[in-house]
């Protein structure tokens, strides 16, 4: 990897990293009652990026009574609505204005290229606080006109009222972690609930640089509280903390399921958007130059750590050969690099234990005999870097298959017609979101409806938009999130009835 082309990061950005990072509690900066600190590494060298402090449960703790008394007794419970929405768009606004550094850190922390990480992360997340901030003014109830046979002549007012949902445990993975902060935060406070956030612990900088800027500005204290630190310590307390009211979980669905048994001790609300298997299907009327380029953007974009990833791709029999050799001759053409090079399309994984997993994927795949088109093995060299691969001679039985392999890994199988083509694309546990390239509006419209997934895209993939709901279907996760859906998942609705 020639990584002479690096940008020299920012100074602001050197001395964020320069000094182990606090957690942030009831508005204030503090270090783990332990006084433990964890490192996390840039994926691009393998080397130490910063200290950060590691919470655990008496943190979690300590985090929960925080969002607890913001939540009964701060001045967040009597803010008006459009003194939320105001708060949530100047927080989009401060985003906005550390464009730079923000995504800087996501880069170096994450691995992803700064290119990407500027205007996908960042701009996503600045548009999405955005769109929340608006719904903060709009959440609303109904009037009823009630019967109630049983009281014959009673005459009633009956409405509804859509009330926060209280304290909300936010558990956040790495792979888009500014965004994923905000996707959880945005609704959270625009409902008008108080949150403890917990990044993943390969990339929690951004959302530690988030807090900052929540103080800045103006949130009361308390409303937003950031314990970084590990899953099975600092995430399982949360999950399992009487103190909270509903856990929001994004990430795997192995780690999903321990969420569900964990919220199982106060009935705490859960919404959980987790893996996928996604099916990306190529019709032989398809455009097929823009359908290869979007193939290979479906699974690549983001080193194949993208949740919705088209990662099982479906090619009509009669252009196999020409769409394979053409996924892997992009795959061949990706450079691949630091983040911090501009020049670099794609960056490393973001840790050496993702690095071996897929890697192990790779094996497998070879051992039940798939073969590579192109790349098909990790890069010599430092840093967490895996070749873009394209895999041909699969079956629906294999491991590369049927599981999330979570980088930049494609399995390329031909179908002879849609109903065998449905039953292919529907086989999986998964099912977070789908593909279809093809000219033709009737099968369009007719595989849209019948792939078993919380998303579908017609000549186009990974557009995620924030009015636009998302989430999965079967083992992929509970609940939507975005657009007013998401609503759904931080509020109460209460009942009010009046006799007359
Ligand atoms: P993970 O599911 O372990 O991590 C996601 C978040 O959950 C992190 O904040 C982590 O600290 C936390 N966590 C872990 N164990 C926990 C527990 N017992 N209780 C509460 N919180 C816990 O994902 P991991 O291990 O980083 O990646 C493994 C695989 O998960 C990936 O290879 C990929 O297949 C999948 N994944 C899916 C994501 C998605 O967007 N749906 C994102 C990240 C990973
Ligand atoms: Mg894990």
């Amino acid at each position: 990897m020639d990584s002479s082309a690096e940008l020299q990061p920012l100074n602001s950005v050197v001395s964020f990293v320069a000094q182990p990072r606090k957690m942030l509690i009831g508005g204030g900066w503090v270090d783990a009652t332990s006084g433990r600190t964890f490192p996390t590494y840039n994926p691009a060298t393998g080397k130490v990026l910063a200290q950060v402090a590691e919470a655990d449960g008496t943190d979690v703790d300590l985090a929960v009574k925080a969002a607890r008394h913001a939540f009964e007794s701060g001045p967040w419970r009597t803010m008006k609505p459009c003194d939320r929405s105001r708060l949530i768009w100047k927080l989009a606004d401060l985003v906005e204005q550390h464009t730079d550094d923000l995504a800087q850190l996501e880069c170096l922390d994450n691995g992803k290229p700064l290119v990407y990480a500027r205007a996908v992360d960042v701009a996503a997340a600045v548009e999405f606080l955005r769109y929340m901030a608006g719904w903060a003014t709009k959440i609303e109830g109904n009037t009823i006109a009630i019967s109630v046979p049983f009281m014959p002549g009673a005459r009633f007012h009956a409405y509804t009222l859509r009330e926060p949902v209280g304290v909300v445990g936010q558990i956040i993975p790495w792979n888009f972690p500014l965004l994923m902060a905000a996707w959880k935060l945005g609704p959270a406070l625009a409902a008008g609930c108080t949150a403890v956030l917990k990044p993943a612990e390969q990339t929690p900088l951004t959302a530690l640089r988030l807090g900052e800027l929540v103080n800045e500005a103006g949130f009361p204290e308390g409303v937003v509280n950031i314990v970084p630190g590990y899953g099975e310590i600092a995430g399982a307390a949360l999950a399992a903390h009487p103190g909270v009211d509903k856990v929001a979980f994004t990430g795997s669905t192995e780690v999903g399921r321990l969420i569900i048994k964990a919220a199982a001790g106060n009935l705490k609300k859960v919404s959980l958007e987790l893996g996928g298997k996604s099916p990306n299907i190529v019709c032989a009327d398809a455009d097929l130059e823009t359908a290869i380029m979007g193939a290979a953007n479906a699974i690549f974009f983001n080193q194949g750590q993208v949740c919705s990833a088209g990662s099982r791709l479906y090619v009509s029999e009669r252009i196999f050969d020409r769409v394979a050799e053409g996924v892997a001759g992009v795959a061949e053409k990706i450079r691949l690099g630091p983040g911090m090079d501009p020049a670099s399309e794609m960056g490393p994984l973001v840790s050496e234990e993702q690095m071996n997993k897929v890697v192990g994927y790779l094996s497998s795949g070879y051992t039940e005999g798939a073969k590579a088109l192109s790349g098909g093995k990790k890069c010599e060299g430092n840093g967490y870097f895996v070749e873009p691969t394209v895999l041909v001679d699969v079956r629906p039985s294999m491991k590369v298959v049927k599981e999330e392999i979570f980088g930049p890994v494609v399995t390329i199988t031909p179908f002879k017609d849609f109903s065998n083509l449905v039953h292919l694309a529907n086989d999986s546990m998964y099912g977070l979101a789908a593909g279809i390239w093809t000219r033709d509006l009737s099968t369009a419209h007719s595989l849209a409806a019948e792939l078993r997934a919380g998303t579908v895209w017609v000549n186009c993939y990974n557009v995620i938009d924030a009015a636009l709901p998302f989430g999965g279907y079967k083992q992929s996760g509970w609940g939507r999130e975005m657009g007013h859906e998401v609503l759904e998942l931080y509020t109460e609705v209460k009942s009010v009835c009046v006799q007359l």
